[in-house]
């Protein structure tokens, strides 16, 4: 699923100015003599090499927040599955595998993706409310780590599935354990009455049905509680409830269990956030989980690759209307929806600094939508026609969730590594846009 912040009323300003020093350090980026690097390359150059609107990602960033992680998890077993949802990228994904992720997958598309990549199955672990046949008959073909169940009727499909399987289909109870997270009611996925996860009181029938089965095996209890999250403590509530169910499977007969997986969920500075520190985090659930024996897994997304993107977009025009100034930028809700969808802050800033008066602006794009914005009322940097404008943390729910309305090819995805840059995935062409169409059912 998408997700978002909701930080400031409306997503949009306050006066605040958000603190360029943390943001540019989470980011990866740097400032000299007024031109802004990514990981040590000139954005200007992508710019330049790849064109407008691009989506840019640094490797290192990705590096940075996946050890940091794995370092402060150190005294559990564990294992982070990077929630492909958030980038989907086959070059970021690489990145993942070769630091020894598994992943976490929503779809047969994304474990496609996960494969191509170089994701061993057995590292991938199968969410998602509303699986269809096809594609868990494909997810146990594969041999893929654990399916996690959403519902008893889920359960039933597989139960059927596992008639024919050589071994044992493994699986997680994927619970709603009914708390609270502050965060954007659209991304908070742990709470009674929403969609997602089998409610406390079915996960005991649940586990005694994949007890029966032959075909079928538990090998997980999980949850996710929803997403930007910034405090510890839902966690610890979450993983709580988890280790009691643990205990109570486990003294029905459940003998199978390897894995307590906490789901995704930490979150990042989009603006003045204070997220919880990996080791806050670890803190928190190491001792609840360290005496069930289990390994920890996790799917966190946004956390990964959140700050390591950024969306390069040029200023097309300046205009003046209605008593308020708008700066139209190339780039339109369509590459990044998450300021129209969630009314989410991004930071705004120029690629190079340029003298002259601040103002104050919306940030829009061409698409023809009033809803088309990156900014309100933004007090930003000085900004001219022509100039290159980078939207920072578009690493996570940018590209993935970008869409062609109004026909707009998709941007192309570049990875910086290593002090280079290079093109993952070009910008799409206008002709494939409609390849596939025909105008009339005598076309061939
Ligand atoms: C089941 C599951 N796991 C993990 C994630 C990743 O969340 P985040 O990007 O907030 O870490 C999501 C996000 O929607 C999810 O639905």
């Amino acid at each position: 699923m998408g997700e978002g912040v909701l930080t400031v009323p409306g997503g949009q300003d306050t006066g605040f100015v958000p603190d360029p020093v943390l943001l540019l350090e989470d980011a990866g980026l740097s400032r000299h003599d007024g031109a802004l690097l990514d990981g040590g390359v000139s954005l200007a150059r992508v710019a330049g090499d790849f064109g407008t609107p691009a989506y840019v990602y640094n490797a290192d960033v990705i590096r940075r927040q996946f050890r940091e992680l794995d370092e402060a998890l150190a005294a559990v077993p564990h294992r982070i599955c990077y929630a492909v949802k958030a980038n989907s990228n086959l070059g970021v994904l690489r990145v993942l595998r070769d630091l020894g992720a598994g992943a976490d997958i929503v779809s047969e598309g994304e474990m496609a993706r996960a494969l191509a990549a170089g994701f061993s199955s057995d590292r991938i672990v199968f969410s998602g409310v509303g699986k269809r046949e096809d594609e868990l008959r494909a997810a146990i073909a594969a041999g893929i780590g654990h399916v996690n169940v959403e519902s008893m009727a889920e359960l039933e499909v597989l139960a059927r599935l596992a008639e024919d399987a050589k071994t044992p289909v493994p699986l997680g109870i994927r619970v709603n354990p009914d708390v609270t997270a502050e965060t954007h009611p659209y991304i908070s996925t742990g709470k009674r009455g929403i969609k997602f996860g089998i409610p406390l009181d079915q996960v005991r029938p649940a586990a005694a049905m994949i007890r029966k089965h032959p075909g079928l095996e538990l090998v997980a209890i999980a949850m996710h509680i929803g997403s930007q999250l910034t405090d510890t403590q839902p966690f610890a509530e979450g993983a709580g409830r988890l280790v009691e169910l643990v205990d109570a499977v486990r003294a029905d007969g459940t003998t199978t269990l390897r894995e307590l997986d906490v789901g995704g969920g930490l979150g990042i500075r989009y603006l003045d956030e204070q997220p919880m520190s990996p080791r806050a985090y670890a803190a928190a659930l190491v001792p609840v989980v360290k005496p069930t024996g289990l390994t920890l897994y996790l799917e966190p997304g946004r956390f990964l690759v959140g700050a390591s993107g950024v969306l390069l977009t040029r200023v097309l025009f300046r205009k003046h209307s209605g008593g308020k100034e708008f700066v139209i930028v190339d780039a339109g809700m369509n590459d990044l929806e998450r300021p129209s969808r969630y009314q989410a802050y991004h930071g705004i800033i120029p690629v190079e600094q340029r003298a002259g008066a601040p103002l104050v602006a919306d940030v829009v794009g061409p698409v023809c939508e009033t809803g088309d914005f990156f900014a309100l009322d933004r007090d930003l940097a000085p900004m001219e026609p022509g100039d290159l404008v980078a939207i920072l943390c578009a690493g996570a729910y940018g590209f993935v969730m970008a869409s062609n309305y109004n026909t707009r090819p998709l941007p192309p995805e570049v990875i910086l590594d290593g002090g280079r840059a290079w093109l993952s995935r070009p910008r799409q062409a206008v002709a494939e846009l409609f390849r596939s169409e025909r105008v009339t059912s005598e076309d061939r």
